[in-house]
C-alpha cells in the first residue's frame, strides 16, 4: 500500500474567515445519545471525520436508524435505554479511541454479547484503564493480555454503581463509566485529578437526564432517560487549533475562525498561546445545547515561550502536537510537563513531535512526561513523518507552511480521521 503525502512550500498571509467543521468529541457524545434517547434527534453539523463514522456505524449495527436527509443534516430514531439489539458483527472502531472506550462502558450494560475491535494503532493503545473500573461494577470483559488489549469481547450483564477516582484525567474513562452507570442500580460517580473535557455530562444534561456535578466528579443514576432533541454542533476547538497556530507563526496573516467550541474544559490552547503574547481575540460569546461558543480572531504576532504544567495539561491535550510547533518558532525556551498521557494517544507523540521537529533544525529535549523546545527564527524545510497520526501530520504540516524551502509530510491519509478536507482549506487560506 502506498501512503499518502503532501509536499508544501513557505506561505506567507493566511487570511480569511471560515467554520471549522463540527467538533468530534461532542458528535460522539450526540451520536451515543441520540441513540440512547427516546424519539427523534436531528444533529447539525456532525464532524465527518472516519472516528465519528465508527461511531454511526456501531449504532446501525446495533439497530437504531440513522439517516442522512441533506448533507451535513441528521436524524437519528432514538430506541431509548433499552433498545440496542446484538450486532451481528464485530464492531469496528478503526482509530477512534473514543468510539471504543464509550462503546465499552456502554455495551457492558447491554442484555447480549459484542466484540469490539480497532485499526494496528488502537489495538496497541491501553484498556485497562477502563476494563478495571468496569469490571468492579460488575462488567465481563475479555480482551489480549489480561484485558489491556483489544479486541475486546465483551458479555453484557447487569451492572452495579461505582464510586471511583480516577488516577488520571481522561473524560474517555469518566463517560465510559458514566454510560455504564445508567445500567447500574443506584449512583454511580466518578472522581478525576483534575477536569477533563465534560462533554458527556453537558451532553446527558441537554437530554434531560439527572447529573449531579462536583468541583472535579460527576454522579449518575442508573436508569436516567434521555429524550430526543435537536443539535447543533459547535467547531472543533481541536481543528481550529492548527489554523490558529498557523496564523500567529506566518507573517501577515489575520483569520476569523467562527462558532468555535470555547468550552473551558478545551480551551487550554487558548490560554496559553495568548500567555505566549499571542493576538487571539474572542468574539460574539454566547451558549448553545449546553456549549459556549464563539467566533476566534488571530493575527500574526511574536510568541514567547512558556512552561506549561498541571491543570492545563488536561484542558490541552489533544493540542501538544501543534503547540509545539508553536514553540519552535518562539522566542526562548517552552516547557512541558506532566503530560505523559501523550505516549498512550494515536502515536507516541512526545517521541514523535521531538523527532520531527529536529529535523526541521528544532533543538527538542525529551522528557518521560513532555518536552523542552528551544525556538528558533526560522525552521528548515525537510521530509518528515506522521507516524499515522491526524494530529502529528496537521502540526507538521503547518511547521512545512512556517519553513524556508520545501517540506514533505508523509504517511497523511490519516488526516481524514478528525479533518477530512484540512489541505484543501488550509491551502485555499494562504497565500
Ligand atoms: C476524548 C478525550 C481525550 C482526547 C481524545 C478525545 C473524548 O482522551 O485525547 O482525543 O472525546 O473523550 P482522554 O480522555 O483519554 O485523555
Amino acid at each position: 500500500m502506498t501512503l499518502e503525502k503532501i509536499a508544501l512550500e513557505r506561505k506567507t498571509h493566511l487570511k480569511g474567515e471560515f467554520a471549522v467543521p463540527g467538533d468530534k468529541s461532542i458528535s460522539h457524545r450526540a451520536l451515543i445519545v441520540g441513540s440512547l434517547a427516546n424519539g427523534r434527534t436531528r444533529i447539525e453539523g456532525l464532524s465527518m471525520g472516519d472516528d465519528n463514522m465508527r461511531t454511526l456505524n456501531a449504532f446501525r449495527m446495533m439497530g437504531v436508524e440513522i439517516e442522512e436527509p441533506g448533507r451535513g443534516q441528521w436524524i437519528i430514531n432514538g430506541r431509548g435505554l433499552h433498545g440496542l439489539r446484538e450486532p451481528e458483527n464485530v464492531i469496528d472502531s478503526g482509530n477512534s479511541g473514543t468510539t471504543m472506550r464509550l462503546l465499552t462502558g456502554l455495551l457492558s450494560g447491554q442484555r447480549f454479547f459484542s466484540v469490539i475491535t480497532g485499526d494496528n494503532s488502537l489495538r496497541k493503545r491501553p484498556m485497562k484503564r477502563i476494563v478495571e473500573p468496569l469490571s468492579s461494577m460488575g462488567a465481563k470483559i475479555l480482551g489480549r493480555k489480561n484485558g489491556n488489549y483489544a479486541p475486546l469481547v465483551i458479555n453484557g450483564t447487569k451492572l452495579e454503581p461505582i464510586n471511583y477516582a480516577s488516577p488520571i484525567a481522561s473524560a474517555q474513562v469518566k463517560s465510559a463509566i458514566l454510560l455504564a452507570g445508567l445500567y447500574a442500580d443506584g449512583v454511580t460517580k466518578v472522581r478525576e485529578p483534575s477536569l477533563s473535557r465534560d462533554h458527556t455530562e453537558r451532553m446527558f444534561g441537554f437530554f434531560g437526564a439527572n447529573l449531579e456535578r462536583g468541583d472535579n466528579s460527576v454522579s449518575v443514576s442508573g436508569g436516567a432517560s434521555f429524550e430526543g432533541r435537536d443539535i447543533e454542533i459547535p467547531g472543533d476547538i481541536s481543528s481550529a487549533a492548527f489554523f490558529i497556530v498557523a496564523a500567529l507563526i506566518i507573517p501577515g496573516s489575520e483569520i476569523l475562525l467562527t462558532r468555535v467550541g470555547v468550552n473551558p474544559s478545551r480551551t487550554g490552547i487558548l490560554e496559553i498561546l495568548k500567555e505566549m503574547n499571542g493576538k487571539i481575540e474572542i468574539l460574539n460569546k454566547e451558549e448553545k445545547m449546553g456549549e459556549p461558543i464563539a467566533d476566534i480572531l488571530v493575527k500574526t504576532s511574536h510568541l514567547r515561550g512558556v512552561t506549561i504544567e498541571g491543570r492545563l495539561v488536561p484542558k490541552t491535550i489533544d493540542e501538544f502536537p501543534i503547540l509545539s510547533v508553536a514553540a519552535s518558532v518562539a522566542e526562548g525556551l517552552t516547557v512541558i510537563r506532566g503530560a505523559k498521557e501523550l505516549r498512550v494517544k494515536e502515536t507516541d507523540r512526545i517521541a514523535a513531535m521531538t523527532r520531527e521537529l529536529k529535523k526541521f533544525g528544532v533543538a527538542v529535549e525529551e522528557f518521560e512526561d513532555g518536552m523542552a523546545i528551544s525556538g528558533r527564527e526560522d525552521l528548515r524545510g525537510c521530509e518528515c513523518q506522521s507516524f499515522g497520526d491526524h494530529r502529528v501530520a496537521m502540526s507538521l504540516m503547518v511547521a512545512g507552511l512556517r519553513a524556508s524551502g520545501r517540506t514533505v509530510v508523509l504517511d497523511t491519509s490519516c488526516i481524514g480521521t478528525s479533518f477530512p478536507g484540512f489541505k484543501d482549506i488550509m491551502l485555499s487560506l494562504t497565500h
